[in-house]
């Protein structure tokens, strides 16, 4: 029997929880062929044996899927919608305590360190956290680290920049310890674990362009689930949804939905 994608992805599932079915066929397919061809391979089955038998293969193999590109402040006038549109409300409504923020899919941490260094500007540090989570344990080991190159910091506002980066050399910059602390990393897979509740703001960008029409579908739903009543949910700019409504939010700005 010819050894298939339908049946690779079955046996990946098993092997690394990740279920290759909710992601785009055509784009995830074609990655992993240029995956197999340059490491020489033939078909899907010698790739399935060599990432079993090779840890680092492996490893490659799992940061290679989930594609990480990520930016401080990216798209930069969203940002400012979320600070002057909808932050005011949000902080209105929640007087007496701190706010409960999600970055899911998190990546590099540029998304959760961007939200601390924007709240900073109207709380005091010590009252925020963030919890930000991604599938991919070594793109949290890197987030905490929190080294990087100039190119991730193009859109970060220059008064944030000079307050909470140190230079390391011509390209590098670390992110000071007072906005690490901020943030809670673990990981987790948005399409098998369980989504904790009661958030007042989930940020989830350029992650759902991957998944199917059917998996966005159920993160969605299980989003609302998780905000509070007024929560607000942040998405990516290719990530408007098509009938919010029907699961109950509110469309509020191009990429924002209220619950
Ligand atoms: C392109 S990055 C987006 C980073 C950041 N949110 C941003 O917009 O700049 C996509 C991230 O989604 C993560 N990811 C992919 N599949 C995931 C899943 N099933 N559950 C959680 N995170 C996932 C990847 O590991 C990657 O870090």
């Amino acid at each position: 029997m010819v050894y298939e994608y339908e049946q690779f992805i079955v046996d990946v599932h098993k092997l690394t929880g990740i279920d290759l079915a909710c992601y785009k066929e055509r784009q995830m397919k074609r990655r992993i062929e240029a995956l197999i061809k340059r490491y020489k391979l033939n078909g899907f089955k010698e790739f399935l044996d060599a990432i079993q038998e090779n840890k680092e293969m492996y490893e490659a193999f799992l940061s290679y899927l989930t594609i990480n590109v990520s930016e401080f402040y990216r798209n930069p006038e969203q940002w400012t919608i979320l600070e002057k549109e909808l932050l005011p409300g949000l902080l209105e409504r929640n007087k007496n305590r701190p706010l409960k923020i999600w970055s899911a899919a998190c990546s590099t941490g540029d998304e959760p360190y961007s939200l601390v260094m924007l709240l900073s500007k109207h709380m005091s540090l010590n009252n925020i956290t963030i919890d930000a989570t991604d599938i991919d344990k070594q793109i949290i080991a890197k987030a905490q680290v929190g080294i990087y190159d100039k190119k991730s910091l193009k859109g970060l506002p220059e008064e944030f920049k000079q307050k909470y980066f140190k230079q390391l050399g011509s390209n590098s910059f670390q992110i000071s310890e007072d906005i690490k602390k901020r943030v809670q990393f673990r990981q987790h897979n948005l399409l098998r674990d369980l989504y904790d509740s009661n958030y007042d703001l989930i940020v989830c960008r350029n992650v759902m362009i991957y998944f199917t029409e059917e998996a966005k579908d159920e993160i969605y739903k299980k989003f609302y689930k998780s905000l509070k009543k007024d929560g607000v949910l942040f998405v990516g700019s290719t990530e408007q949804m098509l009938h919010a409504d029907s699961i109950g939010f509110q469309s509020k700005f191009s990429f924002f939905y209220m619950k």
